[in-house]
Parts: C-alpha cells; sequence; structure tokens
C-alpha cells in the first residue's frame, strides 16, 4: 500500500518537474528568440567585405524586419524616392540588403553596418549607365548623417509604434506566435528607446556644419561616445579613404593626419568605430577582410588615355611629386607638416594626445589591443594609386577635379556638389556642377568652417601644357 506521504512526495515531485520543464522551455524560448547567435559565413571574400558581419549587431545592430520597412512608414524623413538608395546606399538585385549592411540572427534578424558601407565607390561612365561598384573605393554618395538622422528621427516620431510598424512587417514576413509577443512587447520598444538613448549621445552633430555625402567626421564618435572624453568645439569631417593595395602601401602611416602606424589596429579600431563591442568584435572576419584590401589592385582608369602625353607627365611628376606621393619615395606614406602643406586644419586639431591616450588603453587585456595610436601634426602625403576614383580631393574632399587642384586656393571652386556619381573625363573626377548634379548632390561650400580648399601647392606654377600632361599620367596610377 503506498502511504500518503509517498503520494504527496511524488505530487511535489511531478509539480517541481513541470515547473523546471516549464522554466526551462520560457528560458530556451527566450534565449532562442532573443539572445541565440547564427554565424554567417561567405564564401567568396567580396562578398564577405561587402555583407559580412564585423560584430557591430549586438550592440548597435536594428532588428533587420523593423528597419526594412522604417522607409515605408516614414518616407517624408528621406531625402528623396527609393528608401535607403535616397541616402546613397547601392543595393544589389536580388540582395536582403544593400551594400555596407549585414544580415545576422542574434535571437532575431538584426542589421549591422560594415566597412563596405564607406569604403565601395561607384561610378558611372554616363548618366544612362548602371553604376559600377568598386568594393574598397571610397563611398561617393553614402551620407552616412542623413542616414543616421533617419534612424533616429523615425523612433522620435509618435507613430514609431507596434501598432503602427508590426502590419508594415506583417506585409514581408510571417510572425510565430511567440515572435509577434516579442515585438510587439519587447523588441519594438526596446528598439525606439535605444535609438532615442543614441540621440542624445550624437546630439554634439547638430552645432557643427553637415558632413554631406562621401564624408564623416570619424573620430568625434569615438571620442565622445567610445573613450566618453567630454565634448569639445572641433569638427572633424574629412572623406573616405579607399582600401585597396595595401601591400604597397607597407610602413605608411595610416587615417588622413597618420594617426595609426598598424594596419591591423586600422582595421580593427574602423570596426569599434562603427559599433563594435570590445566582445562582439569579429576578429577572424577583420582578419579576412584585412587580406583583402591587403592584396585588391586599384581600379584602373575607365577612359581612354593618350600614353604619349602621360610619359611626358611622368616626367614632370618625378620632378614635382613623387618624393611624396610616388611608391619608394622619400617622404611618401610620412605625414608632411601642417605648416608645409598648408591644407585646413580642422580635421588635424580634432584628434588629440589625449584621445590617442585613451584609445591606446581601451582594449587593454583584449587579444586586439591597441598600441600605435598617435597625435601627428600634419598630413599624410598620401599615395595616389587608383587616384581617378578619390574625386573630390584632398583629407576633406574640398577639391572637386584634379584640374582645380593644380590651380592656387584663389582659382578653385568654391561652390560645388558632391555625391552625384557620373564621372566627368575632362576633369578628372565626379560631375559636380550642373543641373543632376545639383539635384542628386549635396551643396559643399568651401566657406564653412572645415572645408577649406586651401594649401597644397604643389603643381600650381606649372605652365598649362605641363599641367595636361601631368594630369593624363595622374590617370594610369
Ligand atoms: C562610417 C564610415 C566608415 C566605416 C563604416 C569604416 N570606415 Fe574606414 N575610414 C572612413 C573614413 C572617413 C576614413 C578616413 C578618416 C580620417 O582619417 O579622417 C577611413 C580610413 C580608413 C583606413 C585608413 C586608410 C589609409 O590609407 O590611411 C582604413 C585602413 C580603414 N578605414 C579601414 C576600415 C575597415 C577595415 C572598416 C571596417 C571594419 C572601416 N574602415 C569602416 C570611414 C569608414
Ligand atoms: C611635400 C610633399 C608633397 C608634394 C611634393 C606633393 N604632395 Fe600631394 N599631398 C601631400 C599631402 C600631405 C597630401 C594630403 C593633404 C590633405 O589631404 O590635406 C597630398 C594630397 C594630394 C592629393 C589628394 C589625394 C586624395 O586622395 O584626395 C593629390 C591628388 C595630390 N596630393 C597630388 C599631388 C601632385 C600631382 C603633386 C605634384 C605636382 C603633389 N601632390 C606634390 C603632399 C605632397
Amino acid at each position: 500500500m503506498e502511504t500518503l506521504k509517498n503520494k504527496v512526495g511524488r505530487t511535489i515531485t511531478a509539480i517541481v518537474v513541470i515547473i523546471l520543464l516549464l522554466v526551462g522551455s520560457v528560458g530556451y524560448i527566450a534565449w532562442y528568440n532573443l539572445f541565440r547567435e547564427v554565424p554567417t559565413y561567405y564564401e567568396s571574400t567580396e562578398e564577405h567585405f561587402k555583407y559580412g558581419s564585423i560584430g557591430t549587431e549586438n550592440a548597435e545592430g536594428i532588428p533587420y524586419w523593423i528597419w526594412l520597412v522604417l522607409p515605408r512608414l516614414f518616407p517624408e524623413k528621406l531625402p528623396g524616392s527609393g528608401g535607403y538608395t535616397s541616402l546613397g546606399l547601392t543595393w544589389e538585385e536580388g540582395k536582403e540588403t544593400p551594400v555596407g549592411i549585414s544580415k545576422k540572427t542574434i535571437g532575431f534578424p538584426r542589421q549591422g553596418i560594415t566597412c563596405a558601407v564607406c569604403h565601395t565607390a561607384t561610378y558611372r561612365k554616363t548618366a544612362k549607365d548602371k553604376p559600377v561598384i568598386v568594393p574598397t573605393g571610397p563611398a561617393i554618395k553614402f551620407d552616412a548623417q542623413s542616414y543616421t538622422r533617419f534612424l533616429l528621427e523615425s523612433a522620435s516620431d509618435p507613430r514609431f509604434t507596434s501598432n503602427y510598424i508590426l502590419p508594415a512587417i506583417e506585409y514581408n514576413h510571417e510572425f510565430s506566435f511567440v515572435e509577434k509577443l516579442l515585438y510587439r512587447y519587447l523588441i519594438i520598444p526596446q528598439t525606439k528607446k535605444a535609438l532615442l538613448e543614441q540621440q542624445e549621445t550624437l546630439a554634439w552633430m547638430d552645432s557643427r556644419p553637415n558632413w554631406g555625402p562621401g564624408r564623416i567626421d570619424p573620430f568625434n564618435p569615438v571620442k565622445f561616445r567610445t573613450l566618453g572624453l567630454p565634448l569639445d568645439d572641433t569638427i572633424g569631417n574629412s572623406d573616405m579613404m579607399p582600401l585597396w593595395n595595401q601591400k604597397q602601401h607597407q610602413g605608411f602611416a595610416l587615417h588622413w593626419d597618420g594617426l595609426e602606424t598598424s594596419l591591423t589596429e586600422t582595421v580593427n579600431t574602423g570596426a569599434i568605430g562603427d559599433g563594435a563591442t570590445k566582445d562582439a568584435i569579429n576578429i577572424p572576419g577583420l582578419q579576412r577582410v584585412e587580406e583583402y584590401i591587403t592584396n585588391l589592385d586599384p581600379p584602373k582608369y575607365p577612359f581612354s588615355i593618350d600614353s604619349a602625353l602621360a610619359s611626358r607627365g611622368s616626367k614632370i611628376f618625378d620632378s614635382n611629386c613623387a618624393s611624396c606621393h610616388a611608391f619608394g619615395g622619400e617622404k611618401t606614406g610620412t605625414v608632411i607638416p601642417i605648416e608645409e602643406v598648408g591644407t585646413d586644419r580642422h580635421r588635424l586639431d580634432m584628434w588629440t594626445k589625449q584621445a590617442a591616450d585613451t584609445y591606446n588603453e581601451f582594449a587593454e587585456g583584449y587579444d586586439f589591443d591597441f598600441d600605435n595610436l598617435r597625435k601627428t601634426d600634419g598630413y599624410v602625403s598620401v599615395s595616389l594609386d587608383g587616384l581617378w576614383l578619390r574625386a573630390p580631393y584632398l583629407h576633406n574632399g574640398s577639391v572637386p577635379n584634379l584640374i582645380d587642384l593644380l590651380e592656387t586656393p584663389e582659382n578653385r571652386t568654391n561652390v560645388f556638389y558632391r555625391g552625384y556619381d557620373v564621372y566627368d573625363p575632362e576633369n578628372v573626377g565626379f560631375v559636380a556642377q550642373g543641373s543632376e548634379a545639383e539635384k542628386v548632390g549635396f551643396k559643399y561650400d568651401t566657406r564653412v568652417a572645415a572645408n577649406g580648399n586651401q594649401g597644397h601647392l604643389y603643381g600650381t606654377d606649372l605652365s598649362s601644357g605641363e599641367k595636361k600632361a601631368l594630369i593624363e599620367y595622374l590617370k594610369t596610377l
């Protein structure tokens, strides 16, 4: 005969087991839907560069389904039609995200940014052509500031609620019961909260000149947010740089002012600057990026070149430019003091010794530690490989084309439009004037703070015949 005691004991055990199972499955469901990481892998290194995760989804990634429908729900906050492409993103046919946006599941699908969002160029030979996409080239159209503002302004809109967003998502995607509950009560409200918090940490942008497409203030966000340094009033607006052909840049100082000397650290700080955390940063994925940018050749000039004229130009280059810009030149890839090069100094003054020292302490104890950040006193005499696609020129992108760069500053263009990707082989740069450029582009005024087009007088005193030959040669680089 079973005793009462035994019976009670069995019942209690059963209840405990059921509770544990319930808690366990709720725990499992929560883990599965909120934290389970599904690694992404792209066989092709180019695809990895364009779409592979660098670890920015965990902390700064927006839930993919919400991100996808925002342009449809808040089109009035975008500069034009075409959703995210109106902000200069390039969307290849058949892809789930534009170039430079990753999609990774951490519980639920999230998007993040990759190096390619700023480091992929496009150009068109004529307005009728489809854009040619050049991975590792400097982004010409992407307006990172307007993109960020679009997301933040959408989040501050009172309509950013589950009731408004869920039906739009369900148009593309069928939710499971649990998923829908999580989106309604947790994921959508939390996304709004996180974006509004981010808005506060980016408020400093609003008191400084706009970046415009193809430019960002790369290190003020790092100073104020990542490193927690006090706000200052510096403006660091600078042009995107190309990443190709690092094999020939060994030993060159990196970034416009040479604030780094190690390529690996530059790659990893790139990911931290984009929002990867110390724990989520994808180091193996970044090693692949580093190999890719090391071995990739610069793109060739896509129009015809007069080779006899170019070979005359090469001699002019040798006597006027090679010491600072040719591979093997005595000063190539080194920091030229600001007093000597004479270009706008805002970008240089944005970076401080305190910022360099703090960043060098940032990842102490991690295996990707930083040690080579520093403060310099000028700008790097950058290598000119793939020069034709680096326009507009100089660190702040203040000179629209090579013809202008060889003019003295008084004769350089003061107002032009950037962000239009049709190429202008006459002037060697992008089309920067005229109705189409005005319609699509951002009005760049060299009289605005940090936009100055002064300095770099090298070659400005050559004769017009010599300049013509020199420019023909520069197309071959
Ligand atoms: C939001 C735009 C943006 C993203 C994303 C970005 N970069 Fe950059 N990168 C820039 C800009 C702008 C510069 C030049 C900054 C300066 O020195 O003023 C730069 C400079 C560099 C340089 C220096 C190149 C040279 O020749 O000196 C390297 C290398 C680099 N980035 C690699 C990366 C890698 C790798 C990633 C991804 C992990 C990345 N960047 C992500 C905008 C970006
Ligand atoms: C004393 C060294 C020095 C000499 C000589 C020199 N440069 Fe430069 N060059 C620089 C520096 C430094 C920069 C970066 C300045 C900046 O961005 O503010 C630069 C930038 C450039 C750029 C812009 C690159 C880009 O990606 O935007 C071009 C183009 C250029 N130089 C062409 C020339 C030509 C052509 C000559 C010869 C007529 C020449 N340079 C001579 C130091 C030099």
